[in-house]
């Protein structure tokens, strides 16, 4: 049984393998051909946490691939009043591949353990494996290959998209500079970090100059945790983190000076949703090198291609 939870789970060839899915539906679509590859099949999706991307690119993945999706919240479900785990066993009787946004990883893992359905970690406290791998093709198309990817950098605290990034980084082969202050401690996976700083290309530093000087690409994200909300407002517990994090983390916003200083060619990329004046400035979201809508749009491509190849769906 596949499943996508780190990336520690998917070799060299499987990433390459699910990226060369997403670029031949990618055209496919382009070409105004169906991809309905996944006629009756249901992807269960369960978020304990809010989404625009994630909820919206693989429902409309499986509409194109000819399936059905169904939207869980933790409110308008039995979840909160019950074992969570007889619930999403419950669910696996239904469904073909289960997609979790969960508070805590150790859920999905859970969720895994039954190996009944594929299991997607649909961005949990310390991974995000299918942004990383929609990322990774937008490199591909903006510099024409993997082999023709140059230098990227990380800007702002290592979380669970640099994890991600960061393990399919070291399994490419391609450069990272970590551009990083410091750790999210509840993204911190000492397994995951060993794994990738066996690889030599993969370096941290807390100098933002160093780390974004000739890159090919630089990425961000934001600084702050999706636990810190309620309806959009700093939860009383979170205020003090929130301002010592907005302070200590100014030096590493992703800006046009800070490009022009040291990468002038390099591409903006941004995981969205985006936070102007924080982690990026608007004349970053908006830079002539910005590819950040593009990240968005390959969500659904690479989304495709991970059901169609959890499923062992030929193409
Ligand atoms: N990047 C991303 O996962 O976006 P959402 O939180 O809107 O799903």
């Amino acid at each position: 049984m596949r499943h996508l939870i780190s990336l520690k789970e998917q070799s060299r060839e499987d990433l390459i393998a699910i990226l060369d899915i997403a670029r031949e539906l990618k055209s496919r679509r382009r070409a105004g051909h169906l991809t309905n590859l996944l006629p009756a099949k249901t992807l269960v999706m369960l978020f304990q946490k809010t989404s625009t991307r994630t909820r919206v690119s693989f429902e409309v993945a499986m509409t194109e691939l000819g399936g059905h999706s169904v939207f869980l919240d933790s409110r308008s479900t039995q979840f909160l009043l019950t074992d969570y785990r007889d619930e999403i066993r419950a669910l696996m009787r239904f469904g073909h591949v289960l997609m979790m946004r969960a508070l805590r990883s150790a859920d999905v893992l859970t969720a895994a353990s039954y190996n009944q359905i594929p299991v997607i970690d649909g961005c949990s406290e310390k991974y995000h494996p299918a942004q990383t791998l929609g990322d990774v093709l937008t490199m591909i198309e903006h510099s024409g290959g993997l082999d023709k990817i140059g230098k990227v950098a990380w800007l702002g605290p290592q979380n669970n998209v640099s994890n991600t990034l960061k393990l399919a980084c070291a399994k490419l082969g391609l450069e990272l500079v970590l551009g990083a202050p410091e750790t999210d401690p509840a993204s911190v996976d000492p397994e995951l970090d060993r794994e990738a700083e066996k690889s030599e290309r993969i370096r941290i530093t807390n100098d933002p100059d160093e780390a974004v000087r000739g890159a090919d690409y630089v990425h961000t994200d934001t600084w702050m945790n999706m636990e810190f909300f309620e309806a959009g407002r700093v939860k009383p517990e979170f205020s003090d983190e929130y301002e010592r994090r907005k302070a200590a983390f100014i030096p590493y916003q992703l800006n046009a000076a800070l490009l022009a200083r040291n990468a002038p060619s390099a591409r903006v990329m941004h995981c969205m949703p985006c936070h102007p004046g924080y982690e990026i400035a608007r004349d970053a979201i908006d830079h002539p090198n910005s590819v950040i809508f593009d990240q968005a749009e390959n969500r659904l491509h690479i989304e495709k291609a991970i059901l169609i190849w959890l499923l062992g769906v030929r193409i």
